[in-house]
């Protein structure tokens, strides 16, 4: 076995309840990479507030999110999870990266396209430095390797341009992050639109599986996802449906597509599903049980949150003193 140790960071937002898309797409790749990486998760709500939130479910969201990490087995002896706002240096890197990042840079950025369209009565300019907070929270770690689904590279290399612009005006103190994406999951669609990923903020809950729903509505859900034309089980451009279903089995499953489809060769789509429907239920139950008992105890998980905001503190305050310094920000 080859270790590697390289420095990795990701995070996720604490807008709503962390669904199947979410675990596929992300989480369970952290899980195997805090075997072999020094890794770093957070719970980015400075980038919650970027839309609207409720305050009082804000902070009840990100506790959650922080106990999901758990019961989906990060494990907090090998990793730092911490909360974002936790550590004050993201805030005054992102002001300072501010300056280095051009507008039309953030003008190009797909996700603020699309989010300015969604939320046209709230286009704030937090919005649209989104990137730039994203850019600090991989940057002031020394991160070389960032896990993200696809929808998120741009950022990822809008967070290389910037460290290399800062490198360039005030010397070598960056290191240059590369996304890290996975192949397979990386994209898990909405179950109702096989176009589009799976979310939380999707018109109706049928689009995705919550990772706290209970074993009936995962059953209802799925009886409920759209099918594609034809009767075989089989994955494909044309199929984006059915294959977006043979993929949540696989990884699930830990067995790839192909082995999948010769699995449900000459069956219908019934059993296809209630197959699904099983190994989705058998997958989140045990989950839900680890869940139950983290939340039984709420210090534990202050505990955590405490001891990785202060980990990530001692990275983030060394990485700003030399960024200060280099600046020419004064001294006392
Ligand atoms: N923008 C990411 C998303 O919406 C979340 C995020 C914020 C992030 N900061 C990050 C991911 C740093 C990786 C690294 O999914």
């Amino acid at each position: 076995m080859c270790y590697v140790y390289m420095r990795i960071f990701s995070g996720i937002q604490p807008t709503n309840i962390l669904h199947l898309g979410n675990y596929l797409g992300a989480i369970q790749n952290w899980v195997r990479l805090q075997e072999t990486h020094e890794a770093l998760y957070c719970i980015v709500d400075l980038h919650a507030i970027t839309v609207r939130q409720k305050p009082e479910e804000l902070a009840q969201n990100t506790r959650r999110v922080a106990e999901l990490y758990l019961a989906c087995g990060l494990d907090p002896e090998r990793v730092t999870i911490f909360v974002q706002s936790h550590v004050r240096e993201h805030t005054e890197l992102a002001w300072i990266l501010n300056t280095v990042t051009k507008m039309g840079e953030l003008e190009r950025m797909t996700q603020f396209k699309d989010k300015a369209t969604q939320h046209s009565e709230n286009i704030n300019a937090g919005l649209f430095t989104y990137p730039v907070l994203m850019a600090a929270d991989i940057l002031l770690y020394g991160t070389e390797g960032v896990p993200v689904g696809d929808d998120q590279k741009q950022h990822v290399e809008l967070a290389r341009n910037i460290a290399e612009r800062f490198n360039k005006w005030f010397g070598e103190t960056l290191v240059i992050p590369k996304p890290l994406i996975q192949e397979e999951g990386a994209r898990i669609m909405g179950l109702d639109d096989p176009t589009k990923k799976m979310s939380k903020s999707a018109p109706t809950p049928n689009n995705y599986i919550a990772l706290t729903d209970d074993a009936e509505t995962v059953r209802s859900k799925l009886k409920r996802a759209v099918t594609d034309s034809g009767t075989e089980i089989v994955s494909g451009a044309t199929k984006p449906a059915l294959t977006n279903l043979l993929t949540i089995y696989a990884l699930l499953r830990n067995t790839t597509v192909k082995a999948a489809e010769s699995h449900f060769e000459g069956k219908g789509y019934a059993a296809f599903k209630s197959e699904l429907a099983d190994t989705v239920v058998d997958f989140l139950m045990p989950l839900q049980e680890r869940l139950k008992k983290i939340e039984a105890n709420p210090k534990t998980i202050e505990k955590i949150l405490k001891k990785g905001a202060k980990d990530a503190v001692k990275i983030a305050a060394a990485t700003m003193e030399k960024v200060r310094e280099r600046v020419g920000l004064l001294a006392i």
